[in-house]
């Protein structure tokens, strides 16, 4: 008889040696295929006597199963390993949201990021974000504002009537400041509010597009004056230009909504074309404000009250231009793809606040 014992280690280890299925699938045909080692070993049992027949049949049978026991094992734990490998180099997590590369390239439109940094501005001093509709009618885009039906300032907006015969004409809104109307008639008092959003006026020029964008403030609570309104809109500017030395001028005005009025003028220099926020003697109109007028709580039911409160109202565009340096505003709408590279924003570009 054969020394198989040598032959039995020697399989053993071959298996043990293999590095991936495939080698190992070669160490079972080596020894278990139609014509392995082993398999004609097998087929010559046959031709033994009884005596040797047995015990070598028994030999070769329990190896067989030993080694078919240990290729099981082996080849468990290469698969396992080849799995780990391929997790480790080939990570894709099918419950991520789906991001083409084109997103990392797209851009943020100026006036959306404007408005992203004025959210977070006024909702860092305490204002709620409050909307309202770009259709308005009479009452809230004027009358209660105060703009009475003969009022030059109706001319003044180059409205857009949508239905001029009806008795409560609609009108695509002409400023934001009917928002303040939609919320003193909620009559939810302290009020400390801000509305971003689209406006429109019939004017197309080199300094105004037909649709353009506003923001509106109202604070409405008792003892509030005046001077409380110039430290916000200060805080506000600070903030928004990013400058600690920025000077406001109020300039008397007129607003029917308002009571004493004011435009606020920032001071700025030139220098080589360029504008220098905060530097400088000139000075560059950048918003309207004043004190409600009291005729507008009466208006909006809160006439008996002794509330007083501040209103002001901004263009959006204007201080995307000022703040960016762009100088033209009807580029903003012209939906020019080489324009948007250049002035667009990453999503990345989160407003982040530094308090002066
Ligand atoms: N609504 C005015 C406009 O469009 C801007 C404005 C001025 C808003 C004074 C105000 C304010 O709230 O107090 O020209």
């Amino acid at each position: 008889m054969k020394d198989y014992d040598q032959l039995f280690q020697s399989a053993l280890v071959e298996v043990d040696s293999c590095e991936t299925s495939g080698l190992l699938e070669q160490t079972r045909i080596k020894y278990f295929g139609k014509s392995g080692l082993f398999t004609l070993e097998l087929k010559k049992i046959s031709s033994l006597n009884p005596v040797e027949k047995k015990s070598l049949g028994k030999k070769l049978n329990d190896f067989k199963n030993n080694f078919f026991k240990q290729i099981k094992t082996k080849k468990e734990s290469l698969d396992n390993n080849e799995i780990e490998k391929k997790i480790s180099t080939d990570f894709s997590d099918p419950s991520m949201p789906y991001r083409s590369d084109s997103i990392l390239s797209s851009k943020i439109h100026p006036i959306t990021q404007t408005i992203e940094e004025i959210v977070s501005i006024f909702g860092s001093m305490g204002l709620s974000y409050v909307e309202g509709p770009d259709i308005e009618d009479d009452f809230h885009n004027f009358t209660a504002l105060n703009i009475s039906q003969n009022h030059p300032a109706r001319q003044m907006h180059d409205t857009f009537y949508l239905d001029a015969k009806k008795e409560n004409k609609n009108v695509l809104r002409t400023h934001t400041s009917p928002v303040q109307i939609r919320t003193l008639l909620r009559g939810e008092i302290p009020i400390r509010i801000f509305a971003p959003g689209r406006t429109y006026r019939c004017d197309s020029d080199v300094t105004h597009t037909p649709m353009f964008h506003q923001v509106e403030g109202l604070i409405v609570e008792e003892n509030i004056n005046f001077a409380n309104l110039k430290w916000f809109l200060k805080q506000f500017c600070k903030l928004f230009f990013e400058k600690d030395n920025i000077k406001l001028r109020f300039r008397p005005s007129f607003f029917p909504f308002t009571e004493p009025s004011a435009e606020v003028d920032i001071n700025y220099k030139l220098d080589q074309g360029k504008i220098y926020l905060g530097e400088g003697d000139k000075w560059m109109e950048i918003l309207g404000c004043g004190m409600v007028h009291p005729n507008v709580f009466k208006f909006c039911n809160l006439e008996n009250l002794s509330l007083r409160g501040f209103a002001f109202g901004m263009g959006i565009e204007r201080l995307a231009m000022l703040k960016y340096g762009m100088p033209d505003l009807r580029s903003f709408f012209e939906n020019d793809f080489n324009w948007l590279q250049h002035y667009g924003f990453s999503f990345l570009d989160q407003p982040d606040l530094n308090w002066y």
